[in-house]
This record gives C-alpha cells, sequence and structure tokens, in this order.
C-alpha cells in the first residue's frame, strides 16, 4: 500500500474561506495519495475504500494544515535582528547587499544555508517561496539542501545589474541573464524544489535585463517573485527611475513581467493605490503580506483588507531578514497587530483582520500560489502540522478555536509533533 495511504484522528482546524474556519474534534483526517479525501466525524462515514487506511491517534492534539511562507532571503537569516534601526535603502546598502556578497563562496554559503534549512525543517512551515543570492553554485546548494528537506519550495536566483556594489553586482543585462540560463540548465532535476525568476525589484535591473528575464520566462515557463511598493523612498526611486510608468507595477507590466499568465508573487503592497490594486486583479498577482519586516524596516502598514475585498490573492511572507522570524505563526500575529495599528493611528479606516483571516492568509491564502495547498478540504495536497496545546495549559476548558487562537499566538517548534508535506512524514 501506498505510504502516503493513512488516517489521522485527533482536534482538527482548516480554513474553508476566508472567513470560514472548519472545526472538528475528535475527528477524521483521511490522506489518500498524499491528498486530503477530507474530515469525518465518524468512522462510519468515511468512505468504504478508505477506512482500512492504517490509523494515527492523536487524540487530544490539534491537527492543521501546514504553514506558507511566500516571501523570504534566505541568505539574510545569518543577520535577522541586526540593523533594525535603519529604514529599508539605508539596510540595504549596510547591511543586506555586504552580507549577500559573501555568498560567492560556497564554504560560507554551505554553512549559512544549512543552518537556514534546519531551521525550516524544524518550523511549522510547509512550502516556502525563498529568494537566493546573485551566484548560481549558492543557489543550487540552496536549492538541494532544500530538495532534500522534505520541505516542498521555489527558489531564485537574483537578478540585479544595477545600483548595488561592485561586490554584488552582476557585470550587466547580458551576463545576468547568461548566469539565469546556466542555473536553470542546472536545477532542472529537482522535484520538491523549483526555480522561481528573481528579478529583485526595479531599482536593481535594467530594462535590457527586464527584457532578457522575460524571453526566459517565456521559454521555460517559470514563476516569479519580486518586490512591490514597500517603501515610500523605493517608490520615488521607481518614479525616478522608470518616469514614463504610471505606477510601480506598470513598471514591471511593461516587460510582462506582472502577472497574467506569469504566476507572480509581488511582496509587501504597502502603498498599492487603485490603479496598482486593479492591475493585480486583473493580472491575478499574489500579495505577500509581510507585517513584521514593514514594522522592522518602517516601511508601513499593508492594506490587506482593501486587498482582499477588491479579490486579490493574499499570503505571508516572513521576509527574513526584514523580520526576524521564520514561523508563519508569527506573521499571523503581526497581521492582527499591524492592521489594529492601521485602524488606531488613523492610517486606513479598514476593520482589523481577524484571526479566521490571518490563519487563512498563512494557509490557504499563500498556499493557492502553490496550487490546491493550504486546507484539507477534499483534494488539497495533504500538508498538515500535528501540535500540541502550547503549555502551560490553562486552568478552564477552551474551545477548539480558543486552542488553535493559543497556538497561533503563543506556540513554538517544541508543539509540532508531526509535521505532513504531501502525505510524507518530514524527520524531525
Ligand atoms: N527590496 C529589495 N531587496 C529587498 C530585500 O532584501 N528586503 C526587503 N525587505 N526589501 C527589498
Ligand atoms: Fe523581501
Amino acid at each position: 500500500m501506498d505510504g502516503r495511504n493513512f488516517i489521522l484522528k485527533g482536534d482538527i482546524c482548516y480554513s474553508k474561506t476566508r472567513t470560514s474556519l472548519a472545526t472538528a474534534e475528535q475527528s477524521f483526517l483521511v490522506c489518500a495519495e498524499g491528498k486530503s479525501a477530507g474530515v469525518f466525524s465518524q468512522v462510519s462515514q468515511i468512505p468504504l475504500p478508505y477506512r482500512a487506511f492504517p490509523y494515527i491517534d492523536h487524540t487530544g492534539k490539534l491537527i492543521i494544515p501546514g504553514l506558507v511562507d511566500l516571501h523570504i532571503h534566505a541568505p539574510q537569516f545569518a543577520f535577522r535582528s541586526l540593523g533594525m534601526d535603519l529604514e529599508l535603502l539605508d539596510w540595504l546598502e549596510t547591511r543586506a547587499f555586504p552580507e549577500e556578497a559573501k555568498y560567492q563562496d560556497t564554504g560560507y554559503a554551505l554553512r549559512a544555508y544549512t543552518a537556514l534549512v534546519k531551521d525550516l525543517q524544524q518550523g511549522p512551515n510547509t512550502r516556502i517561496c525563498l529568494f537566493g543570492t546573485v551566484h548560481v553554485p549558492a543557489t543550487l546548494l540552496l536549492m538541494e539542501l532544500l530538495e532534500n528537506s522534505g520541505l516542498v519550495c521555489m527558489a531564485g536566483k537574483v537578478n540585479m545589474d544595477r545600483n548595488s556594489p561592485d561586490t554584488l553586482r552582476e557585470q550587466d543585462a547580458a551576463c545576468s541573464v547568461a548566469a539565469t540560463r546556466e542555473w536553470l540548465e542546472r536545477c532542472g532535476t529537482y522535484t520538491r524544489c523549483k526555480p522561481i525568476l528573481t528579478p529583485r525589484f526595479i531599482p536593481s535591473c535594467t530594462d535590457e535585463l527586464l527584457r532578457g528575464l522575460s524571453e526566459i520566462q517565456q521559454q521555460y515557463n517559470l514563476p516569479l517573485q519580486s518586490h512591490l511598493s514597500e517603501n515610500l523612498k523605493e517608490i520615488a526611486w521607481v518614479q525616478a527611475l522608470c518616469p514614463q510608468s504610471s505606477c510601480y507595477g506598470d513598471a514591471y507590466t511593461r516587460f510582462n513581467l506582472f502577472g497574467g499568465p506569469v504566476p507572480t508573487i509581488m511582496a509587501h503592497c504597502v502603498y498599492s493605490g487603485n490603479e496598482e490594486i486593479a492591475l493585480m486583479q486583473r493580472q491575478g498577482v499574489h500579495v505577500a503580506h509581510c507585517p513584521q519586516s514593514n514594522m522592522n524596516l518602517s516601511s508601513g502598514i499593508a492594506p490587506v483588507r482593501r486587498y482582499l475585498e477588491a479579490g486579490l490573492s493574499v499570503g505571508l511572507g516572513s521576509d527574513v531578514a526584514g523580520g526576524a522570524h521564520t514561523s508563519m505563526f508569527r506573521a499571523m500575529t503581526d497581521a492582527i497587530g499591524v492592521s489594529k495599528l492601521r485602524r488606531c493611528t488613523g492610517t486606513g479606516a479598514e476593520a482589523p483582520l481577524t484571526l479566521e483571516e490571518v490563519f487563512y492568509l498563512g494557509t490557504q491564502g499563500g498556499g493557492s500560489f502553490f496550487g490546491q495547498v493550504g486546507s484539507f478540504e477534499a483534494g488539497y495536497e495533504f500538508d498538515a502540522l500535528v501540535m500540541e496545546d502550547p503549555h502551560p495549559v490553562p486552568p478552564f476548558p477552551l474551545s477548539l478555536r480558543e486552542r488553535l487562537e493559543r497556538i497561533v499566538g503563543c506556540s513554538d517548534e517544541r508543539d509540532i509533533l508531526e509535521k505532513y508535506v504531501q502525505g510524507i512524514l518530514l524527520p524531525r
């Protein structure tokens, strides 16, 4: 029998929609060939073909979907929490770029990326989209470590041919394009860690480079990740660099690198206005909301509820090292926190986000970039966490929703008992 056929029993929580959280106590979650076949409250309700599957009893434990980080910088993990008194552009110059330059040395990359991947294996995320650096060998190494971790990831060799130090910047557009092709030729055998095109952001990429990446995108049919409207000084810089574009998103659109047939994640979107929102909506661009980073780099507070109400696909990102924490539980907590600050400081009038909404963002919302991921509705890929209630457990009864609230707010990796990705139990 396929090892990916089994039943978990426990207290099960998952999003059905943005506002609807399903809670099923003492219930049965069926995994059939690596996909959820649904949640059933009685054995007698489990469809016959599945009823004989091996059965794992997690009575009293919570079972929730694996979490999805749509935006993290792998080479920044080593210096998280440093330089947090700086704003974005100064932090990039003084902290991020000099550190990323070190990944020219594959020995350094191996040490640093091994530590990152270990952290990701221990944590609650099961799907992750990562930026590497400009370096082909270091990015291949990162992908190999991720491939062997059991997580399902997309990782990108970063492109940058302007406005960065000589130690990091690629020589010109042709060199960057050639290195990207070499990287793509060499990472073709991975099955769990797939390549994603990664122009850093408009200030780092010449028009010639973006044209070259668009050709590569079409040839290889690749998804794409980048940054958008994160910080006011950055936005003014993009406007100065691309005076002909009507908004930041339009600067990507001119090179066919803003959604449409290209599955695209844009991180931050703190200041996207009506035109940019309409463009993202029309082109199906996914937003990675990174609340901790937006606080740490004093970027601002993204109007997430506006995006949700406009029908945009939104997920969460750690943006390490803008954020210091890889766990999407932390991102959920911060997403609620900043949405309250947005309202009470008069930054925006939208109602704050709810537990249901941020749990959705960190599971099904972000998961949609990977397909049918982030829920236990039948047909979804089977990514699951079996969790202990964080200790000490309060001396009063808790509803299942309240237990989930505590997991989101105060669990840590010690509370993760099991982690499944596509129906495979990862070693812990
Ligand atoms: N914009 C361009 N590069 C970066 C980066 O490394 N981090 C963040 N937060 N924003 C960026
Ligand atoms: Fe980022």
